[in-house]
């Protein structure tokens, strides 16, 4: 045989040997291949407050693009539907399948002492997203990250007094129909702080009513509509998110009542998504002020510090701010996120 008929010869076996050794492994190989893969996973069990919201949807999507396969995390998501017995229920599912943290974005600030206790007996981090919690022990969760919802509040009293005043009427009576989101809530607790506080310093103001609106469109309608069928008269709304807005403004198409930048009653609204903010360059929203839901990049950059050992801080405020219609055109709405 000449040399080059052998090495011929040899490549070939070597070929077979590498294909037979392929074919043995395959099963077993693909099947660890997998196993690495999936333990490399960072697996996070998140309970979301439900969807009741445009901003909700935002939050939940930019969670979920976030925390993907893609990056490196299993992410387990919970809908608790806007009930706090859902959410318990979940974090007690997320300790009893171990994972490797917990994210919470939490319907009210009280009640979480117990199971977070357990979290950490676990030795399962947690890391709060958007609302706060108000617990006996601040080691029960390891970091938040959310909107800071008193400035946000009070971004929108600036405007406003800025706006009466403009119109020669700071000190003159303002009648303001509250809408509030869900009780406890450190959105609602913030937003209502900033007007109540601004009440108590305004002689004129009187807040005519408070409804509840609990954040969605549906409730929102129903309650305003019952209310300006009293008869009684506002100047404002002040409402502490968009959706309740949208329902707030069916009710006072409704009822014929003119609103908005050339109307009888002014809008504040909450949150400023895309839907909003159109409705304010129409100038049927007086003010839209802002509240970022793109929480999804914060938390994985919180669990990336954990993973590397370093300690991320305790409390992380987003920047935000506001949209009235002179600042806004449909470029600017167009290139936003949500
Ligand atoms: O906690 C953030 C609030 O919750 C948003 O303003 C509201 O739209 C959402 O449902």
């Amino acid at each position: 045989m000449n040399k080059t008929i052998l090495r011929t010869v040899q490549a070939h076996i070597l070929m077979i040997i590498a294909a037979v050794s392929v074919l043995l492994c395959l099963p077993g190989c693909s099947r660890q291949a997998e196993a690495d893969r999936d333990e490399k996973l960072i697996r996070v069990g998140f309970s979301q407050v439900g969807s009741e919201s445009d901003w909700r949807m935002a939050n939940t999507a930019s969670m979920i693009s976030a925390l993907s396969e893609k990056n490196g995390y299993e992410l387990i998501f919970d809908n608790a539907k806007q009930r706090q017995e859902n959410q318990l229920l979940a974090i007690r599912n997320f300790i009893q399948q171990d994972v490797d943290y917990i994210v919470l974005a939490p319907i009210a600030e009280s009640g979480w002492d117990d199971v977070l206790q357990e979290a950490k007996d676990a030795g399962i981090p947690v890391i709060i997203v958007d609302r706060q919690i108000a617990v006996r022990d601040e080691s029960l969760y390891t970091s938040w990250v959310g909107s800071n919802f008193l400035a946000e509040g009070q971004r929108a009293i600036r405007w406003l007094e800025g706006t009466v005043q403009q119109q020669g009427r700071l000190n003159k009576p303002l009648r303001i129909l509250h809408i509030q989101g869900t009780d406890g809530a450190t959105a609602q607790i913030q937003r209502t702080k900033a007007l109540d506080d601004a009440v108590r310093t305004h002689p004129g103001w009187t807040i005519t009513a408070r409804l509840k609106g609990e954040y969605t469109e549906a409730k929102a309608y129903e309650l305003v509509r019952d209310y300006l069928s009293t008869g009684d008269q506002i100047d404002v709304i002040y409402s502490e998110n968009d959706n309740m807005s949208f329902g707030a403004i069916r009710a006072l198409e409704e009822a014929g009542i003119s609103y908005g930048k050339d109307g009888d009653v002014m809008i504040i609204s909450f949150d400023a998504v895309r839907d909003a903010l159109e409705m304010c360059l129409q100038g049927k929203i007086n003010i839209c002020v802002e509240c970022n839901p793109l929480h999804g990049p914060r938390v994985a950059s919180l669990i990336s510090q954990l993973e590397a050992g370093e300690t991320p801080a305790k409390l992380t405020y987003v920047d935000e701010t506001f949209f009235s219609s002179g600042v806004l055109n449909e470029e600017l709405i167009r290139e936003r996120e949500y």
